[in-house]
């Protein structure tokens, strides 16, 4: 496939068939979240309204767990070294068995290089087995260059903002399962920062990951089974304009007060035990991370 057939655009079709058609080492960054498996067969308030217009999500999870490992592998080849790849899942329990993503995360090719908790503050609660689960995870994932595993260091505005990401179910898209915009713009802004690249979401569902790509100002590509889906994120794109605030209110989270050596001038706290760090005022604000995460 050249340029002018991916970037962009949303190629229609299965993942894992579109994604070998791709070259190798054309994207900086990925964000995604594919489908659970739910299995549509089963009763309950979520399986019976997440349900996608063209594809179904029941497989065995043998047969699940090996294509996400495959599409996780084509990912990792069309991305270019240094590049990292955002993969949202979630635990799953059946017949008191428990599928944690880690399970084929790790057969893959990819270094793990965080896991992140998303608060989702409110989920369907099917049956009382458990307690209520609100969160989700999202794993950064990253390919190394060369020697380097574990690639540069966020700077520090975005570095502050915590493992746990608070985002509440989006409410104004009719795709069964849509991101709220703000999850892949931090993504996006927090990787990139200024610099422009090419985004993929392999399954781009109502767009909401080119939507981002496209108010931060980089190139895109999509793939995504349903037509349905596709003309929605088209329409969509072309509107981006209408996202901007909700964008905008994201990046402003990505600040930082005060940095690590203002704070050390003014022998405030800064992550280290000494002299001031039992001060009231200093204790539980913001640090700057990088005084103690050097590994
Ligand atoms: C969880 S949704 C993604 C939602 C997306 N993040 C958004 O913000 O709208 C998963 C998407 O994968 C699509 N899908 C399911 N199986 C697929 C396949 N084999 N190939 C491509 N897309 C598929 C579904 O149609 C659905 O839109």
């Amino acid at each position: 496939m050249n340029q002018n057939e991916y970037l962009n655009k949303i190629i229609q079709g299965d993942t894992l068939t579109a994604l070998k058609t791709l070259p190798d080492e054309i994207v900086n960054l990925g964000i995604t979240s594919p489908p659970y498996n739910k299995g549509e067969n089963k009763k309950g308030w979520l399986v019976t309204n997440v349900k996608y217009s063209g594809a179904t999500d029941k497989l065995s999870e043998n047969v699940y767990q090996e294509n996400q490992i495959a599409v996780l592998n084509e990912i990792f080849r069309i991305t270019k070294h240094s590049g990292s790849f955002f993969y949202n899942h979630k635990i799953r329990w059946e017949r008191g068995a428990m599928f944690h993503p880690i399970e084929w995360l790790t057969k893959t090719k990819w270094k793990i290089k965080q896991e992140i908790i998303w608060d989702r503050m409110i989920a369907a609660n099917i049956r009382g087995w458990r307690f209520w689960q609100v969160e989700e995870r999202i794993y950064w994932l990253y390919k190394p260059s060369g020697k380097n595993l574990i690639g540069e260091e966020l700077k520090s505005k975005h570095a502050l903002l915590t493992s746990i990401w608070r985002f509440p179910p989006e409410r104004k898209n009719p795709h069964p399962a849509p991101f709220p915009l703000a999850l892949p713009i931090r993504v996006i802004y927090a990787i990139s920062d200024e610099r422009k690249g090419i985004i993929i979401d392999p399954y781009c569902g109502s767009g909401t990951t080119l939507v981002a790509s496209k108010i931060l100002g980089h190139d895109f590509i999509g793939i995504e089974i349903s037509n349905e889906y596709i003309s929605f994120s088209k329409k969509r794109l072309e509107n981006y304009r209408a996202e901007i605030k909700d964008a905008d209110d994201e990046m402003a989270k990505h600040i930082v007060e005060k940095t690590f050596k203002e704070r050390k001038e003014k022998g405030e706290f800064t992550g280290k035990y000494g002299k001031n760090n039992n001060k009231k005022e200093n204790k539980y604000k913001t640090l700057d991370l990088f005084a103690f995460d050097k590994k």
